[in-house]
């Protein structure tokens, strides 16, 4: 079993395809959502953030994906990105991190995290207030 993790963790699929595409990658290049997670990887590199590589987070038709999470916040689930937004997910993570509602902030954002969000689902504990 792994380990328990505290910090932020990025969930990359290495299957995806690029968005629309039937297969736009040769046998002998890694796919894009392979390419996003070694993008990704990079950029997580010398902070908290793990990155965890994973196939299929259900969103094949919107891919490239990737999700996120910490201990106690929701989770958030992407789509469409590209090697160019790793940046952009190690830093929604670490902001993801810092909230003390679990929520990832609007504000401050990276523009990509907004664009391309899917979903987002609730941690384990998580009831709503007024209902
Ligand atoms: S193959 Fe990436 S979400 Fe299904």
């Amino acid at each position: 079993m792994a380990p328990m993790l505290q910090g932020p963790v990025i969930y990359v699929c290495i299957t995806c395809k690029r968005q629309g595409s039937e297969d736009s990658t040769l046998d002998n290049e890694p796919r894009p959502g392979a390419q996003l997670a070694a993008a990704t990887d990079c950029a997580a590199a010398e902070t908290e953030v793990t990155v965890r590589r994973l196939r299929c987070l259900a969103n094949c038709a919107r891919g490239p994906s990737a999700a996120m999470r910490c201990n106690g916040s929701w989770t958030y689930l992407f789509g469409g990105l590209d090697t160019a937004d790793a940046e952009a997910l190690v830093a929604g993570a670490r902001l993801l991190a810092t909230a003390k509602d679990g929520i990832l902030p609007w504000r401050g954002r990276p523009e990509i995290l907004k664009r391309g969000l899917i979903a987002r689902l609730p941690p384990l504990d998580f009831e709503e207030a007024d209902l």
